[in-house]
């Protein structure tokens, strides 16, 4: 497929399994802009071990944020990688005030999709995620199945469970986001760069209504 490349600064927003990363690695394909996802980025230091890792699993294991100024410094350190140059596409940052002040002195965003599901849907689509441990494609047991049962359709890995998508630190997370990151939606749509999406349908049709809002503002 022709990958068009164009400069621009997304980020995409969401509560918990609303469909973030699934949508950036789409979007990420059409546009030519690289996904940081700071979900994947804070797994693969826990892989790892590493010392962020190490600080930060037991805030991923209980559904909790991490510190604000590790995941700010961690963010900053890939936007600056040379992929990035054209723009990125953000999944799961900002996620407080705190962030979204920091992502400010470090850079103008030219668009928030915002991803809105009822949170009851969200809980079943955690549950049934299974997730690529090598390259962090993501499915669903019953809505985004692999060819191969258990199996990466992309690399061939055996899919896993997220140890977070246990229903109660599934809630907690949700908990989460209404506390701490929701606010964000009201702190974007004042500076009018959000755009809501309704995520209650097919991931086709989500995607549809994002290339939309995007093909929007190019003009
Ligand atoms: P993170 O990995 O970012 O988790 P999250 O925000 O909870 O988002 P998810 O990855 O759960 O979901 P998603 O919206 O990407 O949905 P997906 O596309 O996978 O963060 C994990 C943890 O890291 C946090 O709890 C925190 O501890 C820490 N962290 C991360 N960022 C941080 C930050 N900025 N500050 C501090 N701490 C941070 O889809 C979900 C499922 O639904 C999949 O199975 C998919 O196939 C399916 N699906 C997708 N779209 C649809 C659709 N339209 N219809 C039906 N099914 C669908």
């Amino acid at each position: 497929m022709h990958r068009l490349v164009i400069s621009m600064k997304l980020v995409i927003f969401g509560p918990p399994s609303a469909g973030k990363g699934t949508q950036a690695q789409k979007l990420s394909k059409k546009y030519g802009i690289p996904q940081v996802a700071t979900g994947d980025l804070l797994r693969e230091h826990v892989a790892k071990k590493t010392p962020i890792g190490i600080k930060v699993k037991s805030y991923l294991d209980s559904g909790r944020l991490g510190p604000d100024d590790l995941i700010v410094q961690m963010i900053g350190e890939r936007v600056s990688k040379p992929d990035c140059i054209n723009g990125y596409l953000l999944d799961g940052f900002p996620r407080t005030i705190g962030q979204a002040q920091e992502l400010e002195k470090m850079t103008d965003i030219d668009l928030v999709l915002n991803i809105v599901v009822d949170f009851e849907a969200l809980v079943e689509r955690a549950v049934g995620r299974r997730i690529c441990p090598k390259c962090a494609a993501v499915y669903h047991v019953k809505f985004n199945v692999p060819q191969a049962q258990g199996i990466c359709d992309k690399c061939g890995s055996k899919l896993i469970q997220r140890d977070d998508d246990k229903e109660e630190t599934v809630r907690r997370r949700l908990n989460v986001y209404k506390e701490q990151t929701a606010p964000l939606v009201e702190h974007y749509r004042k500076k009018g760069r959000l755009v809501d999406i309704d995520g209650s349908s097919g991931i086709d049709a989500v995607f549809a209504q994002m290339v939309k809002a995007i093909d929007g503002i190019k003009k």
